[in-house]
Formats: C-alpha cells, sequence, structure tokens
C-alpha cells in the first residue's frame, strides 16, 4: 500500500476506473510529486514538460536485466521476464538500438503507406461481420467484433502469423499481459503470466522453425533471415521475445485507441458528426482520443545516477512513475485539458511515450484508426452505446472488456 494519499487513491478501485480527478489533483501539488522513502517511487512525474524530459533523459533509463539482478535476482525463474526483459521495451544502450533498427523498417512511415490498402481490405471485412451480428438492431459487442480482431489480424499479416491461428493466441496474451499493470500482483496472476509465456514462446518457435523451412513475404521470415545471416545482430532470444511483444503491443493498445475512442465519438455527438461530414478530421479526431483518454498511463523509469527533476531529487537507482495520462491532462501545456476537442491544435500529447522508447507502432497505429473510424461511422450512420459499458480498470491497456453499441446500417452499404 503506497504511503502517500494521492498514489494509493490512483491505485485503488476508484482511481484506476477514473484517474483523471486524481491526476487534476497532481497536477495542484506541481509537475513532479516527491514521494516518501517507503514508497516503491522517489517521484510522480505528472508535468507535461517534466514527463517528457525524463523519457528522453538518458540518464533515466527503462528496468533493464542490470536493473532487476540487483534486487530480484530470481527473474530468469519466470518465463513472462524473460520475455520481456529481451524484448526491446526493457533493454537501453546500444543492444536496445541495435533490436529497435531491425524491427523500425518494417514500421516506418513507407513501410505503413505500403499496407492502407490492406489496413482499408480488413477493416472492410470486419465491417461487413460486424452488420451482418447488428443486422435486426441487436446490441453488439464492438470489442469482441471489430476492436481486438481488426489490429490483430493487421499485425497478424504484417508478422505472418496465420488468420487461423490469431483468434487462439488472443486470450494468451491478456494473460501474459496483465502483469504490466501498476501495482502488485498475486501469485496466481504471475503463475498464470509465466504459463501464457510459455505458450506463447511454443508457439513462436514452431513458427519460426516453419518460416525458416519455407519463407514467405512477411515480418517473421525476413527476420529469421537476418538471425541466421547475421547472428551478431540478433540473438535467438531476442528475436522470439521481440516477435511475442510486437505481436501483443500491434493489437493491445490499437484495440483500446478503437474502444476509447468510440465510446468517446458516442458521448460527443457534435464531433461525431463533424468527422461523418468530413473525414480528413480523422487525424486530427484520433490524436485527442489518444491525448484525453489514451491506452497506456504510465512509464516506469531509473535513475543511473543521482539527479534531480524540477527541483526533486532523484538518487541513482531509484524509480519514477512518469504518468504520461496525467502529462496528456496537463493545464500548463493543454487548454481546458478535460475537454474532449478534435478541433484541438498542436496537440503532441505524451500517448506514444518519447524519447528512444517512443512506441515503434505509432505510424501503424494511427494509420489504423485514420482509415477505420470513417469507414465505420459511414457504414453505420446511427452509432450508439447499448448500454453503460463496464468501467476500466486498468492505467496499462487500458480499455473496455466489452463495448455494447447498437449499429443502424444504411441498407446495401459497403465501399
Ligand atoms: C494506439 C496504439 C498504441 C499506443 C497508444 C502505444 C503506446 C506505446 C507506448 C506508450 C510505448 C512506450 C513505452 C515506454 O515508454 O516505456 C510504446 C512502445 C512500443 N510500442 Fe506501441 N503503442 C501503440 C501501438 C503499437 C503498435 C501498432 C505496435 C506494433 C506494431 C507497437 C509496438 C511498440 C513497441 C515494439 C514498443 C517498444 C519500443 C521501444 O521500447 O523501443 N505499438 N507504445
Amino acid at each position: 500500500m503506497p504511503a502517500d494519499p494521492l498514489l494509493a487513491e490512483l491505485l485503488s478501485e476508484d482511481g484506476r476506473r477514473d484517474p483523471y480527478p486524481c491526476y487534476a489533483r497532481l497536477h495542484e501539488r506541481g509537475p513532479v510529486v516527491a514521494l516518501g522513502s517507503t514508497d516503491r517511487f522517489a517521484a510522480l512525474v505528472c508535468g507535461y514538460e517534466a514527463a517528457g524530459a525524463v523519457l528522453r533523459d538518458p540518464d533515466f533509463g527503462v528496468l533493464d536485466a542490470g536493473y532487476l539482478d540487483r534486487g530480484s535476482p530470481r527473474w530468469r525463474e519466470h518465463p513472462v521476464m524473460r520475455i520481456l526483459q529481451a524484448s526491446v521495451f526493457n533493454t537501453s544502450g546500444e543492444d536496445h538500438a541495435r533490436v529497435r533498427r531491425l524491427f523500425s523498417h518494417a514500421m516506418s512511415a513507407a513501410q505503413v503507406a505500403e499496407l492502407e490498402p490492406m489496413i482499408g481490405r480488413l477493416t472492410d471485412q470486419r465491417l461487413d461481420r460486424l452488420a451482418a451480428a447488428a443486422r435486426g438492431g441487436e446490441p453488439v459487442d464492438f470489442m469482441a467484433g471489430f476492436a481486438v480482431p481488426l489490429p490483430s489480424d493487421v499485425i497478424g499479416e504484417l508478422l505472418g502469423v496465420p488468420a487461423a491461428d490469431r483468434a487462439g493466441l488472443l486470450p494468451l496474451v491478456r494473460v501474459f499481459d496483465a502483469v504490466l499493470e501498476l501495482g502488485q500482483h498475486s501469485f496466481a496472476r504471475i503463475r498464470a503470466a509465466n504459463a501464457a509465456g510459455l505458450q506463447l514462446e511454443e508457439y513462436f518457435t514452431a513458427l519460426l522453425a516453419a518460416r525458416r523451412r519455407q519463407p514467405r513475404d512477411d515480418l517473421i521470415s525476413a527476420l529469421a533471415r537476418v538471425r541466421d545471416e547475421k547472428p551478431d545482430e540478433l540473438s535467438e532470444a531476442e528475436l522470439l521475445a521481440n516477435l511475442i511483444v510486437v505481436f501483443n503491443a500491434g493489437f493491445r493498445t490499437t484495440a483500446n485507441l478503437f474502444g476509447n475512442g468510440l465510446a468517446l465519438l458516442a458521448g460527443h455527438p457534435d464531433a461525431l458528426a463533424a468527422l461523418r461530414a468530413d473525414e480528413s478530421l480523422a487525424p486530427a479526431c484520433v490524436e485527442e482520443m489518444l491525448r484525453y483518454d489514451p491506452p497506456v498511463h504510465f512509464s516506469v523509469r531509473c535513475a543511473a545516477a543521482d539527479t534531480e527533476i524540477a527541483g526533486v531529487p532523484v538518487g541513482q537507482g531509484q524509480l519514477v512513475l512518469v504518468l504520461t495520462g496525467a502529462a496528456n491532462r496537463d493545464p500548463r501545456r493543454f487548454a481546458d485539458p478535460d475537454t474532449f476537442d478534435p478541433a484541438r491544435e498542436d496537440n503532441h500529447h505524451l500517448a506514444f511515450s518519447i524519447g528512444p522508447h517512443y512506441c515503434l507502432g505509432a505510424i501503424l497505429g494511427r494509420a489504423e484508426a485514420r482509415i477505420a473510424f470513417p469507414r465505420l461511422i459511414e457504414r453505420f450512420p446511427e452509432l450508439a452505446l447499448a448500454s453503460r459499458p463496464p468501467e476500466r480498470r486498468a492505467l496499462m491497456l487500458r480499455g473496455y472488456d466489452r463495448l455494447p453499441v447498437r449499429l443502424m446500417q444504411l441498407v446495401g452499404a459497403g465501399r
């Protein structure tokens, strides 16, 4: 239980359900809030400038293997930790840059532009299925029917995960990802994440072997080739771990952008009508969804040396909690931060983080949302929540488990 009352409140059930009142009170305490020596973190960073400065600062690193070795030397016994720690998320310096380079090419603006027709086609296929399920005016679950399967299809196509396997992987990914949430985890949750990690490792090991035997035009085959031709560029453990986390990160976040974004549109009929009238507003509207209600609310960083943030001292080896979800609502940076305003200008939020660990899939995630939202609302001229959705309870991968919607479609619609 955190000693600081605001951190305790943020991590309480109410705080996780709706963190924004906590963020507003944190902003009143300043851009950086020092915590006492009994808290896990030396400071909470909620100000926009301060959060950006920490995330860019090479003196604040991710919690890499060296960090874990100092405090929890048995972490390698946990498959979920082995995978996460071998991935770009938790490596630093040269190792991080080397592996990030290999993946970033596939997610560059030029590559994503080539993927756009595929994204449009997959969107229309999902919309057809959603329309069939919604026929007769029955409520449909937007998460299960669209928000989750569309981005998992997109990342599946990019990596080369066969369509028939994707649905079976989704529950494993959810259980695996649960340990990323902020706070204490039960043994049961860790055990389940370890079991899911082993199954994901087994699955991707077999897929890699299949692609080595018979390469295809996909990222798994391309990376297997890099590994085999230039073994110093990528170890087998790095290859496997990054395939697993890129598959996970590729759809868990984007699915929540779809769900959180749709709920926002349903609650803001003017924004919905404006987007329906002019689809060129989609990119700005997606940016505001990401700022206002992002799928990821925090990053954790560790100080490599004694330092300070906005005058708050942080000792070497101490952790800071960077609340990007709060930074996106910083009244010193965003006018009227608690208003959802798709026409907002200069909307450089931190939903994709910033600095060396800036989201590798930001261009892809944005493209998916920019393509899918206009098609969705064109296809369904009436679109509303069918009932109050279940509360969201996570600060990491924050989104709806179910989002019941009622969709009225145009007769004979489709592009
Ligand atoms: C709306 C969608 C998305 C959001 C909100 C999001 C958010 C984020 C955030 C906040 C980080 C930084 C974590 C940190 O600083 O510790 C991150 C990193 C990352 N994201 Fe995303 N992401 C999204 C989509 C994607 C997609 C589509 C992919 C893959 C295709 C992806 C792959 C990654 C990877 C590999 C990293 C680690 C980068 C590194 O550590 O160098 N993300 N993402």
